[in-house]
């Protein structure tokens, strides 16, 4: 009898890209197991935004994986500890508290029982189009009902409000809501930006419900909408700031940052085996010294603007808009976007969606002026010319 063959995830095995076999990297460029060579426009889903294989990050890595990999949280660890020092010193002082994880949907998770426990209320407010994540809590507070409703019932008390409506988001939290949990650009659900009045709003009803504010800023933090963490570009300070994807440039980890007040509320456990490993940790070091050094907000800014005034002029009858900041754009087509996909991949270039007709790019933030120029420009010729 045959074994069968294990496949990397289910997700995996239905993926569009499953014939492809991705075997290393240098920069915002891929190669595959035939030598094929193709530019990174998402295909690290946001994990990349240091590129491939960063040399620092890997020489971190390296380096401490020769003398420590992994430390219960139980013991100090100055590694961890220098980490902590630096996110920290990068974000408003009224923050002062990190849990670390391994991925984005656990600091989602840490931060829905963090908010639980702080305030002792159950009821978590989001947002229409939203996502955050696969494990449950995180699945409660996602939107799209077709990766929901295979696994229902979902954690109750969820309740979900159209995006940017500030009446709707008013009406919602009250005095039984634990948190609101916001991305301030929604990135699966077809890149769409917070408007300043939203989150405003949220603020102010947070404050007056005695709710916290939770900002999932796992697909937007460190960079990638043109400022370190996006929230800053509205000056509007969460609670909860929930982080992960390339924090650690691309090592495994998720961070769920709050203040010393809600951790003084906070009663019960939580607890993760993996979270702060020093090899993490190291490698999280290297990445937060590369971006701030090599001022990837900047980057990630100048070109997103680039492209914003090139994809700006595509035409009417073919796109519908373009949206985002820095680099996470999204392109709504007025069609499906699987062919756009297909044919941006046969000419070396790898997008991904945002639903059904938008097409998402998140580069690495290290992508080099002209792979960035190539990429728009396939991208020009495939929406203008269709995608034959
Ligand atoms: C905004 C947001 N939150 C949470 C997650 C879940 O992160 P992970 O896949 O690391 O669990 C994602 C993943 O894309 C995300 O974009």
């Amino acid at each position: 009898m045959t074994e069968p063959v294990p496949t990397a995830s289910f997700e995996f095995a239905a993926s569009p890209h499953r014939s492809r076999t991705i075997v290393r990297g240098e920069g915002a460029v891929l190669w595959d197991d035939h030598g094929g060579r193709f530019i990174d426009l998402g295909a690290t889903h946001g994990a990349g935004s240091l590129g491939a294989a960063n040399p620092e990050v890997a020489a971190a890595i390296a380096a401490q994986a020769r003398s420590l990999v992994h430390l219960g949280s139980g013991y100090a660890n100055p590694v961890r500890t220098e980490f902590l020092r630096r996110l920290l010193g990068l974000l408003p002082p009224t923050f002062g508290r990190v849990f670390l994880s391994n991925s984005g949907t656990e600091a989602v998770e840490a931060g829905l029982k963090i908010a639980r426990s702080a305030t002792g209320r159950t009821k978590v407010v989001a947002a229409m189009r939203g996502f955050h994540g696969r494990t449950m809590g995180a699945l409660s507070a996602t939107w799209r009902r077709e990766l929901r409703e295979a696994f229902e019932p979902l954690v109750p008390g969820f309740q979900h409000v159209p995006f940017n409506d500030v009446a709707a988001l008013d009406a919602a939290v009250d005095d039984a809501t634990a948190v609101i949990l916001l991305e301030p650009v929604q990135g699966e659900g077809g890149v769409h930006v917070a408007t300043a009045e939203f989150l405003r709003a949220a603020r102010a009803a947070a404050d007056r419900t005695g709710a916290l504010l939770a900002f999932d800023e796992v697909q937007t933090g460190i960079a990638r909408t043109g400022r370190l963490f996006a929230f800053e570009r509205w000056n509007v300070v969460p609670d909860l700031l929930l982080l992960a994807k390339s924090l650690a440039g691309g090592v495994p980890i998720g961070a769920t940052v709050t203040t010393p007040e809600v951790e003084a509320r906070f009663r019960g456990s939580h607890h993760s085996t993996f979270g702060g490993s020093p090899l993490a940790c190291a490698a999280g070091i290297a990445a937060l010294d590369f971006v701030v050094r090599e001022r990837l907000p900047e980057r990630a800014e100048r070109l997103g603007t680039i492209a914003r005034e090139r994809l700006g002029r595509l035409p009417p009858e073919r796109v519908r808009e373009v949206r985002g900041l820095g680099l996470l754009l999204g392109v709504e087509l007025r069609e499906k976007v699987a062919p756009t996909l297909a044919a941006l991949e046969s000419r070396g270039f790898l997008a991904i969606s945002a639903g059904a007709t938008v097409l998402r790019l998140l580069p690495p933030l290290v992508i080099s002026d002209t792979d960035w120029s190539a990429g728009l420009g396939a991208i020009e010729e495939v929406v203008t010319h269709g995608s034959g």
